[in-house]
């Protein structure tokens, strides 16, 4: 998608540890225009698929996915990341973010994951795949069919892609980062 690339390369920042900073576009100040063309991505490219519910983890990823929803005519439902004590029929999953280094509880309830659903899951990021390992198993507990994953941006120098394809998941990144070494950011 070259008008996200272009984004990228213009305004993203590297950061130490590789991480890529894209602060002034997706996670925090966004570009709702942007936004709009990264839907209409995902649900051309998943147009094939047979979906009835999007699904995405707060935070940033909540804002395509609702478009994406939006778009496809389909309800969105967001993944927690705190453990609510009025959820009821629970189901969780321990995250271990190799980013952050520290774990996590992600839980959603049981009453909109079933075992009817066929999700397409959308996020921001694509790095080491520890969030979409708790989706993906948030999915299996509920008996979900997890249809595919979409993710705005790809970094192909961690492992998330490749843990993804050992799944057999279908999945689509709108930008691969293939290296942030010397701070310089390289597309692929
Ligand atoms: P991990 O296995 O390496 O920890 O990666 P994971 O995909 O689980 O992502 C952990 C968190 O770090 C996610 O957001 C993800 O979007 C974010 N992240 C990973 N790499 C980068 C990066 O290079 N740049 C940016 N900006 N974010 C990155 P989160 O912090 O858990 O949630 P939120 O931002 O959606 O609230
Ligand atoms: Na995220
Ligand atoms: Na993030």
């Amino acid at each position: 998608m070259d008008k996200l690339k272009t984004r990228i390369l213009q305004d993203g920042k590297c950061y130490e540890g590789g991480i890529l900073k894209v602060d002034s576009f997706i996670n925090h100040q966004m570009d709702p225009n942007l936004m709009m063309e990264v839907a209409k991505e995902f649900s051309q490219h998943f147009g094939d698929a047979h979906i009835n519910k999007i699904v995405t983890i707060e935070a940033s990823g909540i804002a395509p996915a609702i478009l994406v929803g939006y778009i496809m005519q389909l309800p969105v439902v967001f993944i927690k990341k705190k453990e609510p004590k009025t959820m009821e029929n629970m189901l969780t999953s321990v995250v271990h973010s190799f980013t952050k280094d520290r774990s996590y509880t992600v839980c959603i309830s049981a009453d909109y994951l079933t075992l009817n659903d066929h999700v397409l899951f959308i996020d921001d990021f694509l790095a080491n795949g520890n969030a979409s390992m708790g989706v993906i198993d948030l999915c299996k507990q509920a008996g979900a069919h997890l249809e595919g994953m979409g993710f705005i941006i790809e970094k192909a120098f961690q492992k998330g892609g490749e843990l993804l394809r050992q799944h057999g998941i279908r999945y689509k990144a709108l930008a691969t980062v293939e290296s942030l070494e010397n701070c310089e950011i390289k597309l692929r």
